[in-house]
């Protein structure tokens, strides 16, 4: 709850379900919301484990393009506005695995204005975001 409040998303006990992993917390969550043949938007590369258990609720992947700053908002919505069935998006914004990528405050603030236009759901995975020496760069 500490963590989402730095986010400046208030969250009580509720909201909140601790898994073993972040793989079981990846199941439940496809589990919710994807049927065969939904689609899930992802980075361009990506957390291979997230995508193994996607996969086997039989999603599949558009991948979005990214620069040096992350994933590209217009592609995003491009993406978002043209495909159907796309049911989440799935992100690393701090410390990327593979790239070790970091997006930026005013990249996330872009791309999330893009997911709140569409009926879609982010999953932000970012284990090691409080690996960092400074925060200044990502706060919203
Ligand atoms: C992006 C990402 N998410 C999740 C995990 C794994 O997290 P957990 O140890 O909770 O399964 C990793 C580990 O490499 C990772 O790179």
């Amino acid at each position: 709850m500490k963590i989402m409040a730095t986010k400046g998303v208030h969250t009580t006990a509720d909201h909140v379900l601790i898994t073993s992993g972040s793989q079981q917390g990846f199941d439940l969550v496809a589990e919710a919301f994807i049927n065969k043949g939904d689609k899930i938007v992802v980075e361009s590369p990506t957390y291979l484990a997230a995508l193994q258990t996607f996969k086997m609720y039989q999603a599949s992947f558009i991948e979005a393009p990214v620069d040096e700053k992350g994933v590209i908002p217009e592609e995003l919505d491009c993406i978002l506005r043209t495909e159907a069935n796309v049911k989440l998006v799935y992100m690393i914004p701090s410390f990327q695995n593979p790239s070790g990528r970091t997006i930026s405050a005013e990249r996330r603030k872009a791309l999330m204005q893009v997911i709140q236009k569409y009926d879609v759901v982010l999953i932000e995975d970012a284990p090691y975001e409080d690996l960092k020496y400074t925060d200044a760069s990502i706060r919203l």
